[in-house]
């Protein structure tokens, strides 16, 4: 009922000649799913050039971050209507890293969510908690804050325009991987407060990826997991044959 999504954040990666190889061997390769939702988020300035080797493919664009205004006095920053001009369907919001290494709050990355909505964009809104919190029994708390506050004032509708990714700051870069299992309870536990929230036939419908450290050698695990819709993918997402494997993965 879910059709997994599969997306790359690139995060501060390649120059426009390095996204465009990587961009081709992935439509080359990718050409024929289409049971799996492919999205690749390049860096702002390859977006339109790797847009333009996308156009008539499956694979689809997302944006790593934007702002909440569409257009003003707000140097350096860029707006949903431009990124949907540049061809993203798919904005990423919130990421650990953006809270993280540059202050943002729920509060903002709830206006970001509002923003990119109110253009026809779907956002990909990241959650999860950082190795202190796991460790101080805090991890059902932060989730808890995270999703009430970043998606508050949404109608119904809205929200089963957004998908969620659950990536564990803790596993981000690392290596550490999530079990299946470890990754599960989160998923089932961030479902049961959408349930809360927007009722459970809408919480059924929403789709929410784990992240952090995803793998060709541990995709499989994470994606027999019965609540985890697809994944996030940084550093695996940078090589062709990795991430292709990752796109497909084996279904049970
Ligand atoms: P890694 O896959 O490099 O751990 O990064 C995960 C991530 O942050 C994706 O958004």
């Amino acid at each position: 009922m879910r059709k997994p999504l599969i997306a790359g954040n690139w995060k501060l990666h390649k120059t426009i000649p390095e996204a465009l190889e990587l961009v081709e061997a992935l439509k080359q390769n990718l050409a024929d799913i289409t049971d799996v939702e492919v999205v690749v988020a390049p860096v702002f300035t390859a977006l339109v050039p790797v847009a333009k080797v996308l156009e008539g493919s499956s694979i689809v664009l997302a944006a790593q971050n934007c702002y909440f205004e569409n257009n003003g006095a707000f140097t350096g920053e860029v707006s949903p209507a431009l990124l949907k001009d540049a061809g993203c369907s798919h904005v990423i919001l919130g990421h650990s890293e953006r809270r993280q290494l540059f202050g943002e709050t729920d509060e903002l990355i709830n206006r970001k969510v509002k923003a990119v909505l109110a253009e026809g964009l779907t956002p990909i809104f990241c959650i999860g908690e950082t190795l202190e919190e796991r460790e101080n029994d805090e991890m059902m708390d932060v989730l808890k804050r995270q999703v009430t506050v970043g998606l508050k004032g949404l109608s119904e509708s809205q929200m089963l325009n957004v998908v969620v990714a659950y990536e564990p700051v803790w596993a981000i870069g690392t290596g550490k991987t999530a079990t299946g299992e470890q990754a599960q309870v989160a998923h089932a536990f961030v479902r049961g407060l959408l349930a809360g929230l927007f009722g459970t036939p809408l919480a059924e419908q929403v789709r929410i990826l784990y992240g952090g450290s995803v793998k060709p050698d541990n995709v499989d695990g994470l994606m027999a997991q019965m609540d985890i819709d697809g994944t996030l993918v940084g550093g695996a997402s940078l090589k062709a044959g990795d991430f292709i494997r990752i796109a497909r993965f084996e279904k049970n």
